[in-house]
């Protein structure tokens, strides 16, 4: 097999640098051991990219990663505009931040079917495509429309909502359909996974049987993939990052003081408006917390280039300069902002030195910092997690201390319970939560999904013909080819 992974956001492999969001980061370590080809954008753009693609291709652990630059007449309408102006805040349920146009719309099939030609050069009779996230949802059909007949599957990292949520997405009905080209489309949860085949059964007309879809694509298989960590790793590093010079100058400072923590992209999605309100409740109602638990929140800035990013930005820094006002002392800050991101080396000795993880979003997919913070935790002497019931990962760490974002006063109480939980129930609940880490590694989610895709295209193969038609090459150039195809 030729393993051929596409996403929007590609990691290079550099330990030591921040990562960008969930999908990035879980793959790297994975795709760097498989010997996977990793096909995604350069971040840059390019003038009559799509007459002559240009990509920068560098080894990546046994494999390979391949970076496109996108075309410039369409990247802003399809990043900043349709991907993350309106399908992100559909599949997060924020149906009131949706803005898009139908310039943006065809931007984000123009890119989705620049990349299909670009995958062309990778088409190889053993390849096996993997395309990951909204980015791409019509990648599949385009590729099917140039004549791929190799397996490809799919995987959603964000939540898929409720049909009548998906509805008002421009040209939902289109974008579905397209996305049942795919063999195999895995969803993080079992509810994201019921959302999307009810859509399929009352809005298309489709039918459904064992989670396999049949339209005029074929059969499509549906699962459900919860994405891991790896658990061992974090908490190695954690281990040592302690003498890390972040961590230690964290640890003197903080003079014996309680710790909580938040790590997050400044996303509408992950709460930081209602948990910083939260924080405030606390020390509003148990003024004895005041000086002997602060915040240490990282809000690592993302897609700072649209209105409502930029929105949230202003409206949290106002916020936690009006609760660090009013709760502040002359020797003392209640709330730590960080508008920076840190190396997964160091955040692992972050997350240790803290008492309690804040994760509370209003909708995630899954939210892998929650994994991490378990991960990383001392096994003597574990913090607790405060965690949201809306993110995927509630489904799995489901001894975390659950709350509802939405209820400021709950929150704020099950914070002070956090901070004043005796060890043995700390103990317990965080062995449980690591038992669930144990069970479910990215090893095991990326094993899972490559061997039910490859199941996927059996079973149809076995129920339809295949038209195969030679795939016309489409040239690539590149740059910097450490590896040749
Ligand atoms: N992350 C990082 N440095 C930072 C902040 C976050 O490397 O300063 C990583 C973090 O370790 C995690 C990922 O970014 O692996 C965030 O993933 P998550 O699923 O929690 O949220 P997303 O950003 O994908 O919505
Ligand atoms: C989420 C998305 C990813 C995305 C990441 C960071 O995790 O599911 O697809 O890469 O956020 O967002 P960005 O827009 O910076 O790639």
């Amino acid at each position: 097999m030729n393993l051929v992974v596409v996403s929007n956001r590609v990691a290079r492999g550099k330990a030591n640098e921040p990562m960008t969001g969930g999908l990035a980061a879980a793959l790297l370590p994975v795709v760097e051991k498989s010997g996977a080809i990793w096909v995604g954008s350069s971040g840059r753009v390019r003038e009559g990219a799509q007459k002559e693609p240009f990509a920068e291709i560098e080894a990546l652990g046994a494999g390979a990663l391949a970076m496109l630059d996108l075309p410039a007449a369409h990247y802003g309408g399809y990043y900043e505009g349709f991907a993350n102006s309106a399908l992100w805040p559909a599949l997060h349920s924020r149906t009131d931040l949706i803005r898009a146009s139908q310039e943006d719309y065809l931007s984000y099939r123009e890119v989705n079917a620049f990349m299909a030609r670009a995958l062309l050069r990778f088409a190889k009779p053993e390849a096996v495509f993997w395309v990951q996230d909204y980015h791409f949802l019509a990648l599949g059909a385009e590729l099917r429309d140039l004549g791929v007949t190799q397996p490809i599957g799919f995987f959603l990292h964000t939540p898929w909502p409720a049909r009548a949520v998906i509805g008002g997405v421009p040209h939902h009905r289109e974008l579905v359909e397209a996305m049942l080209a795919y063999d195999l489309i895995g969803f993080q949860t079992q509810d994201d996974c019921e959302n999307f085949l009810s859509y399929v059964q009352s809005d298309l007309g489709l039918g459904v049987q064992d989670g396999v879809v049949a339209s005029r694509h074929g059969r499509s298989h549906v699962a459900v993939f919860p994405i891991g960590i790896d658990p061992e790793k974090f908490a190695v590093q954690a281990a040592k990052a302690v003498s890390h010079p972040d961590v230690s100058r964290l640890r003197r400072s903080l003079n014996g003081e309680k710790l909580a923590i938040g790590v997050d992209r400044l996303d509408y999605s992950k709460g930081l408006v209602n948990r910083i309100n939260a924080f405030d409740e606390m020390w509003t109602l148990h003024p004895a917390l005041r000086r002997t638990v602060s915040l240490l929140q990282i809000a690592t800035p993302s897609r700072g280039a649209i209105e409502a990013y930029g929105n949230l930005q202003n409206e949290l820094a106002k916020l936690i300069s009006d609760v660090n006002g009013r709760h502040g002392e002359v020797d003392w800050t209640p709330i730590r902002y960080l508008n920076k991101g840190f190396s997964q080396t160091v955040l692992a000795g972050l997350y240790r030195t803290a008492q309690v993880g804040v994760v509370t979003p209003l909708h995630d997919g899954m939210n892998l910092v929650a994994k991490e913070y378990v991960a990383a935790q001392n096994p003597a002497d574990p913090g607790v997690l405060v965690l949201s019931k809306f993110a995927g990962a509630a489904n799995e760490l489901d001894t975390a201390l659950l709350v509802n974002p939405h209820d400021i006063d709950s929150m704020a109480r099950t914070i002070a319970t956090a901070l004043s939980m005796p060890l043995t129930e700390r103990r317990m609940r965080w062995e449980a939560m690591m038992a669930k880490l144990r069970a479910g590694t990215i090893q095991q989610w990326f094993a899972d999904f490559v061997d039910a895709l490859e199941e996927a295209q059996s079973d149809k193969a076995a129920t339809e013909p295949l038209v195969p038609e030679p795939p016309t090459l489409w040239p690539l150039r590149s740059v910097n080819s450490s590896t040749r195809f």
